[in-house]
């Protein structure tokens, strides 16, 4: 499913003396089955755009197209009934809106509300569950007796088990260990390539775009800033050091050797890519002279 914003503006509170233009002349496609990044600093307008991709907002003046649905500012709920079968939303800290008394009635619930009989959503929880590797020990347990990325995994389980074509993930490893940040990247690859799902993740992690986002939309102030594969992004490092955003950890490596006279082919945007140049700058230097 193709997400198109055509014009797009976005006013918190419109009419009253605390409006706020948060999103500016938005104009975008983000490809059907991309994984696309959406990063820029805090307040950019990050947050507010994903909520339009299911009409959670709606635009103030132009249009989000979402496969064959149109919406504007006068789409009615009730027409965004099927759409919002196909987009999950995960907002930050999803724990948060557990609320069931068991895990698996918690993901049941999603597709319940849509309208799935009791057998369908329970076999659609196991399989979200599984997809999510929660163990089975753990479906009958009471979400809140689980850890924090544990109770992360069962929200996440909650949004598939309606299955969305589109999952957005708001900064979805905020607050997670390194290793409960490399599992859920990794549960996030695995559901783009093996489920086809079409994925927007915002977030701050320069890494994570680098190495998983085919796709980067840069947010300033409300408005698209650049959008461009990681490698476009990325190659453009004063402009990125010019706008205070970062640089994935190889790239920043390779930026502090080019200030001591090093130079790259190109900026390397993960460590596998840094350490090959850096073996092939030594190689034609000093190790065969
Ligand atoms: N409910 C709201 N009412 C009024 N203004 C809001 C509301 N939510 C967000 N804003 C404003 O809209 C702008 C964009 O906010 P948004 O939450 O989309 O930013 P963000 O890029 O997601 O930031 P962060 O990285 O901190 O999550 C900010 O100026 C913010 O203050
Ligand atoms: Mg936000």
């Amino acid at each position: 499913m193709a997400i198109t914003f055509k014009s797009v503006d976005f006013i918190y509170q419109a009419h009253t003396p605390f409006e706020n233009l948060s999103l500016k002349d938005i104009n975008l496609t983000i490809p059907d089955g991309s994984y696309t990044a959406i990063i820029g600093h805090t307040g950019s307008g990050k947050s507010t755009l994903i909520q339009h991709v299911n009409g959670l907002l709606k635009p103030t003046t132009g249009e989000v197209v979402v496969d064959d649905q149109t919406i504007t500012g006068t789409t009615k709920n009730k027409e965004l009934v099927h759409l919002r079968q196909h987009v999950g939303i995960v907002f930050q800290f999803p724990e948060s809106q557990l609320f069931a008394e068991s895990v698996i009635e918690d993901v049941k619930f999603g597709p319940i509300n849509f309208g799935v009989t009791n057998e369908e959503a329970q076999k659609r929880a196991e399989s979200a569950l599984q997809k999510v590797k929660m163990p089975q020990e753990f479906w009958d347990k009471s979400p809140f007796e689980l850890s924090g990325g544990q109770m992360r995994r069962v929200a996440i389980a909650g949004i598939l088990a309606t299955n969305p074509k589109i999952l957005i993930l708001d900064e979805p490893t905020a607050g997670l260990d390194p290793q409960g940040r490399r599992e859920m990247m990794e549960l996030f690859a695995e559901l783009h390539q093996k489920e086809k799902l079409t994925i927007l993740l915002v977030t701050h992690q320069m890494d994570d775009v680098a190495n998983f986002a085919d796709n980067v939309i840069v947010m300033d102030r409300g408005s698209v800033a650049k959008i461009g594969t990681p490698t476009e992004v990325f190659s453009d490092t004063e402009w990125l050091i010019n706008h205070q955003l970062g640089l994935p950890s190889a790239a920043n490596f390779a930026q502090k050797l080019i200030s001591h006279g090093v130079q790259f082919k190109k900026i390397p945007l993960d460590m596998g890519e840094l350490v090959d140049q850096i073996i092939n700058l030594e190689g034609k230097g000093n190790r065969h002279e």
